[in-house]
């Protein structure tokens, strides 16, 4: 058992149109951060659970979170702590308020709500094995081609057009998901190296946009395991109604 996780929650909702932090859109009436969570517990995997809210609602993100169980019914060891700018700085956050004494450490974003315990359990185990860096991946299914840095700044590239720099073969890459687990001093290690060389995540050239990225970059290897696409990213209102659909059709 793994026991500690960081679930990441303090992004805002503009992508996917909401007033609401993203963590707190509902999916079927129910908040995304809850059913990541109920998951992550599900797993049996996680007894403590550090959740990082926008400084604006921590309060709320502790009341979404009331009355969450572990599987045998007690309830987790529970602290909510404000994010920080970038993704990074809130994972740092968490990893900050995280108890004493346990050597390992899962590290998952609310945004990827019906991500299955099944996943959850893959990563846990292959930290458990002995791998400093775990992540989940799925294949990419579509062909790759790349453009110039900052084609995509609008978020689509210009109406005329750009000239391509040449397609990259699918083969053999995969899409990062979380929870992705690591091994405590490593992950501490890696965050607190990225700092000291100015990279807090906040410059998008030179952001590690996941935890793997930060423990690679300190030289270590990351271990791979099958992730899900349950896991997907919940960005925009189009990931909202796919979920809805996916957990439509999930067994209750
Ligand atoms: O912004 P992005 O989609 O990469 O966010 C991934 C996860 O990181 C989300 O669960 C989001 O709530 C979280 N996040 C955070 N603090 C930030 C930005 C994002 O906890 N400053």
């Amino acid at each position: 058992m793994l026991r500690s996780a960081i679930l990441t929650a303090a992004g805002s909702g503009s992508r996917l149109g909401s007033t609401l932090p993203k963590a707190l859109v509902p999916l079927d009436g129910v908040p995304l951060l809850v059913h990541a969570a109920r998951r992550l517990l599900a797993s049996g995997e996680v007894t403590t659970l550090v959740v990082t809210a926008p400084a604006a609602h921590v309060d709320d993100v502790r009341a979404a979170l009331a009355g969450l169980t572990l599987p045998d019914g007690t309830p987790p060891a529970l602290t909510v702590v404000p994010g920080g700018a970038s993704r990074q700085a809130s994972v740092a956050a968490g990893l900050a308020a995280l108890p004493p004494g346990d050597g390992t450490v899962l590290v998952h974003d609310a945004a990827r709500a019906l991500t299955p315990p099944d996943v959850v359990a893959r990563v846990a185990r292959a930290v458990a094995a002995g791998h400093v860096a775990v992540t989940p991946l799925v294949p990419v299914v579509d062909s790759l081609q790349a453009v110039a840095d900052g084609a995509f700044a609008a978020g689509h590239l210009p109406v005329g057009g750009v000239p391509t720099l040449g397609a990259t073969p699918r083969t053999g890459l995969g899409i990062v998901q979380t929870p992705q687990g690591f091994d405590r001093a490593t992950l501490d290690a890696a965050h607190a190296a990225a700092r000291a060389a100015g990279v807090d995540g906040s410059d998008e050239a030179t952001a590690a946009t996941d935890d793997a990225t930060l423990v690679e970059r300190a030289g270590h290897r990351v271990h791979a395991v099958a992730g899900d696409e349950l896991a997907l990213k919940i960005t925009t209102r189009r990931d909202l109604a796919l979920a809805t659909l996916l957990l439509a059709d999930q067994p209750r």
